[in-house]
């Protein structure tokens, strides 16, 4: 190339880009095992594993299998489990009173776990949905209205109740308002001071959810839950939410989804320290295993693509169901 041919450029931003050290020296974003939390299905029985059709590789667990599954993803460096339980049919009533039952899933799942990797940390879901007859999160009225502050009590019971099996992390994702600092008080006079609460802050009545309800056949009897989860359109709302949620005690807030709400995480990052999770959900999950089966998409490469877009949104912890696909890679 003629000298003539060349431009005077002050500024060739490639030049950092030119070799893998170089790149690798350069790069603001870090995705590590330490960021992620592995959601687990749980069923109850013996020696089995089904696989939820609309998540690929993601499966509900009886309690023995699980315990396998949490071995191996603790011995892959991932710090937590979030459990979420698939409630029989004649256990479910408007109320979820079996959301509390000490000897619930839930409960000896914990307690079971925590016999055998006590140091595996352990995110529990209070919310009324997987036990409620209705498939809603919350207590259901006669005139089909989710009650608030009745909702909230039992969402009170159900947090202690995972407290006193062991949860290290009990995270309520049902979006009554005033749970938060309901749930601490709660817990403080149970004697639970050193349980943190995750605050599903600013959760959207999203569609992203979909497999994750057939994986629990959660999914609401009637209507949806817009007059709880957040419009997907608002994102100033979700700030009031984290405020409040902050105000009422909690030690980390989360935004979920994920994916459609990287601007959300920017924001909740920009106005807090305090840890913020991101939710990447079922929907999004499901969306790249799919086309990564048509072999439409290379599904690993968009995984971590992904995954690397919500920490440099700002998200120190992912909720994902790749997580022990991450970390074998990341390993
Ligand atoms: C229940 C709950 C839901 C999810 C986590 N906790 C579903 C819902 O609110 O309907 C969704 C997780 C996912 O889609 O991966 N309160």
């Amino acid at each position: 190339m003629s000298n003539s041919s060349r431009l005077n450029l002050v500024q060739r931003p490639r030049r950092i880009r030119r070799t893998e050290a170089l790149r690798r020296m350069t790069c603001e974003t870090q995705l590590t095992v330490n960021d992620l939390i592995y959601p687990l299905f749980i069923m109850e029985g013996e020696n089995t594993k089904v696989e939820v059709t609309s998540m690929p590789g993601s499966y509900r667990y009886t309690l023995d299998l699980l315990l396998k599954e949490v071995a191996e993803a603790h011995a892959l460096g991932i710090p937590a489990i979030a459990l979420f339980p698939l409630v029989a049919e004649d256990k479910k009533d408007n109320a979820g009173t079996e959301s509390y039952n000490p000897d619930g899933l839930i409960q000896r799942t914990v307690r079971a776990i925590k016999q055998e990797l006590p140091d595996m940390m352990i995110v529990t879901d209070v919310a009324l949905d997987p036990f409620s007859s209705k498939g809603h999160d919350g207590i259901v009225s006669d005139d089909g209205e989710i009650l608030n502050d009745e909702t909230v009590e039992v969402l009170v019971k159900q947090a202690i109740s995972h407290a006193e099996a062991g949860a290290d992390i009990v995270a309520p994702s049902d979006m009554m308002d005033g749970r938060i600092g309901a749930i601490r008080q709660g817990l403080d006079a149970a004697g639970y001071t050193n349980v943190s609460i995750l605050a599903y802050s600013a959760k959207y009545a999203s569609a992203y959810y979909g497999p994750f309800r057939d994986a629990l056949d959660s999914a609401p009897k009637f209507g949806d839950k817009k007059t709880y989860q957040m419009n997907p359109a608002n994102a100033r709302e979700a700030l009031t939410e984290v405020e409040l949620d902050i105000a009422e005690g909690a030690d980390m807030v989360m935004v979920k989804p994920a994916l459609a709400y990287l601007d959300i995480i920017q924001l909740v990052r920009s106005t807090t320290n305090l840890p913020v999770a991101a939710y990447n959900v079922s929907g999004e999950y499901a969306m790249i295993k799919a086309a990564g089966e048509k072999g439409w998409i290379d599904e690993k490469k968009v995984m971590l693509e992904t995954l690397t877009s919500m920490k440099r949104a700002g998200a120190d912890v992912i909720l994902t169901y790749f997580a022990k696909e991450v970390a074998l890679i990341l390993h």
